[in-house]
């Protein structure tokens, strides 16, 4: 059975981060009118999903493509949401990479935590001159939009970089996972260093969402879908 009303158009979020959600929930909506956001949790959907990809794009595709499967019944014009985010550390061939999340060998499967991870990275790169590392964030989009063809399905995906040097100890306070020793080039702080705001503004994840946004709006102007003219980076 579907529950969406007229044309409305459900931009579902596959993450169950509220961080997320609160960042990407006012970019959306003010794409268009027909925009409804929810985030899988506020749909009462709870899924496992396998990461079994080696890329950051295959993994975000796998998490975007699954949710469309399991809600394009329900919600007939339909917009999955999907990211997938790591570190690549020149040095050491662009590791942790795809495997940011659980990079600290653990004892029983057991999952690292933020700091545990920014231990094994420091250790790995002890006396290691070369500190060259980037951030880099994918978004997956699979949707299927009203045309006037009937039923348009399409899949996309956009990137974010942030390029920077791993340092030689944790510095701020700030953030999560190995923003205390990711020192964006550009500003010559880590990310830790900064507020929320100011990482907001440049991170890899928002230069991504950034592309994701234009790259949507093109897709429903292509296909007649109404817009606003607003614009929230503006
Ligand atoms: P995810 O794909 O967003 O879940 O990110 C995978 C892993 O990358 C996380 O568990 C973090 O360790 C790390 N990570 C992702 N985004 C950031 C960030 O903005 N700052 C620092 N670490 C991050």
């Amino acid at each position: 059975m579907t529950e969406t009303a007229n044309n409305e158009i459900t931009v579902i979020l596959a993450t169950g981060n509220r961080d997320k959600v609160r960042e990407l929930r006012p970019l959306l909506e003010n794409i268009s009118p027909l925009f409804r956001v929810s985030a899988l949790h506020e749909l009462g959907v709870e899924v496992e999903i396998e990461e079994s990809e080696v890329t950051l794009e295959g993994n975000a595709l796998i998490k975007a493509r699954a949710i469309f499967a399991l809600l394009s019944e329900r919600f007939p014009f339909m917009i999955a949401l999907a990211d997938d985010t790591g570190l690549e550390v020149e040095s050491l061939e662009g590791a942790p990479g795809v495997y940011s999340a659980r990079y600290a060998p653990m004892p029983d499967g057991e999952s690292p935590t933020y700091k545990d991870n920014v231990d094994h990275l420091l250790h790995c790169m002890n006396g290691i001159t070369n500190r060259a590392a980037r951030f880099r964030t994918v978004i997956a989009l699979k949707g299927s939009l009203p045309s006037a063809q009937g039923n348009l399905q399409f899949e996309l995906t956009t990137y974010g970089i942030v390029e920077g040097m791993i340092t030689f100890e944790p510095k701020g306070d700030a953030g999560f996972g190995y923003d205390p020793v990711f020192m964006v080039d550009s500003i010559g702080k880590t990310y830790s260093e900064m507020s929320t705001a100011e990482k907001n503004s440049l991170s890899h994840r928002s230069l991504a969402i950034q592309k994701a946004v234009v790259a949507l709006k093109e897709t429903l102007e292509h296909n007649n879908i109404p817009l606003t003219d607003t614009n929230a980076y503006q």
